[in-house]
């Protein structure tokens, strides 16, 4: 076994679902902190020592020389999972940036300035339903106010659980000091589609990713007794939802290019033989240009109103994210192709922390390939040789990016 899938093998019996298949790992949960436990051991093991700044952003840097902490060359990824998921969607990137410590460590490789590793707090947003929320927090693209006010699926405020966690509320904000660390951002990712697979290729620089936000509709109706309530006397709120549900695909499927998605519906209060008084369903779009992402949003929310007054309810429409279609620093994705002349440049309809660090560093990423192309998934997957092939290419990119000035 490779020595990147060593790295993850240790971690592969934590926060396994039995319930959904795969890992559920949501932020700051047991399982997540665990993981960070790992990686903090790790890192340790490598003399360096791990840091957690005020958003919850943990940070190690290497630092042979003692150079001031600005403009370093940075790499790492997340921990946390969404329910049900893969086994790579973030912790390949995390143990991937520990793998390339080691090999540029045997390469002798003296860097010119220092390296820095990074995991980012619920970048899934699967919990606390914004993504990327610690990357967010630190860029300033989230108040402190809004994101300490969100609330998990059990109602308890991220500003409690953060607390609860060992983070003080009250340093929740941008980061400028933080920010001014960071000469270049490079995420290895394990890729979440099936483009590596078709080229035949083990490698890709990321060229793009896609807009993409989420809006929570929340269609309200009555309450009452499946059994006494006559079908011409109810106003269901779940017949409503589920055809917003429907028309979204076709108000999707009216806009080439675009995705929408619904993967979270919630009937409230959720009896076999109650009909809700309410429905929460969230949505997903994204396309490459936000003009149509809004447009579609737009489109359905209109007929949500008209699905829902059809059935006796109302909905409301509350936008939860937005990220604009990122296109990564030119410049920085050519310089990791002349590294990787084998990469191909690919785009993602997958969203990650280092699109949101790309509107205030130069950023880049790698995708590591995924056999199955399947991820949010038990079915993610990625060979133990590729494994090691994406560290491999991760540390050529940061050995290159190393070895200069900033
Ligand atoms: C995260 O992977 C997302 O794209 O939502
Ligand atoms: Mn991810
Ligand atoms: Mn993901």
């Amino acid at each position: 076994m490779s020595e990147t899938s060593q790295l993850l093998a240790a971690i592969a019996g934590t926060g396994r679902d039995a319930v959904r298949g795969g890992y559920s790992r949501p932020v700051f949960a047991p399982a997540e902190r665990e993981l960070l436990d790992w990686c903090c051991a790790e890192l340790r093991r490598r003399g360096l020592e791990p840091e957690t700044d005020r958003n919850g952003v943990v940070w190690a840097w290497w630092n042979p020389g003692g150079a001031p902490l600005t403009g370093a060359v940075v790499t790492g990824s997340h921990l946390d999972s969404v329910p049900g998921g893969g086994a790579f969607d973030g912790p390949l990137g995390v143990a991937s940036a520990l793998r390339a410590v080691d090999l540029l460590r045997q390469r002798g490789v003296e860097p010119a300035r220092p390296l820095g590793l990074a995991v980012f707090p619920e970048e899934e947003g699967s919990r606390f339903g914004v993504a990327c929320l610690g990357s967010r927090l630190l860029t300033g693209a989230i108040s402190p106010e809004r994101a300490l006010a969100l609330t998990d699926p059990d109602g308890n405020t991220f500003a409690d659980v953060a607390r609860a966690a060992g983070l003080d509320p009250a340093g929740f904000g941008r980061d400028d000091e933080a920010l001014a660390r960071i000469g270049q951002f490079v995420e290895l990712h394990v890729e979440q589609g099936r483009g590596l697979v078709d080229l035949g290729a083990p490698v890709a620089v990321a060229g793009s990713i896609l807009g993409h936000g989420r809006w929570r509709f929340t269609v309200h109706g009555q309450g009452n007794h499946a059994g006494t309530t006559l079908l011409e006397d109810r106003r269901d709120p779940l017949l409503a939802a589920s055809r917003i549900v429907v028309a979204a695909r076709e108000v999707a499927a009216g806009h080439p290019g675009t995705r929408a998605t619904v993967g979270r519906f919630q009937p409230v209060p959720g009896g076999t033989n109650v009909i809700a008084s309410r429905v929460d369903l969230w949505l997903d779009v994204r396309h490459a240009q936000d003009a149509v992402t809004a447009a579609v949003v737009a489109e359905v929310s209109r007929r949500a109103a008209e699905l829902a007054a059809g059935e006796g309810c109302t909905v409301e429409v509350r936008e939860e994210s937005l990220s604009p279609t990122v296109e990564f620093d030119p410049a920085l994705a050519r310089r990791l192709r002349a590294v990787l002349p084998a990469a191909p440049l690919l785009p993602t309809g997958a969203g990650h922390d280092a699109g949101v660090l790309a509107a205030h560093v130069p950023t880049a990423m790698l995708f590591t390939r995924n056999p199955t192309g399947v991820s949010h998934s038990p079915e993610e997957h990625c060979t133990d040789e590729d494994a090691e092939l994406g560290s491999v290419a991760l540390a050529d990119v940061l050995q290159d990016l190393l070895l200069s000035p900033a």
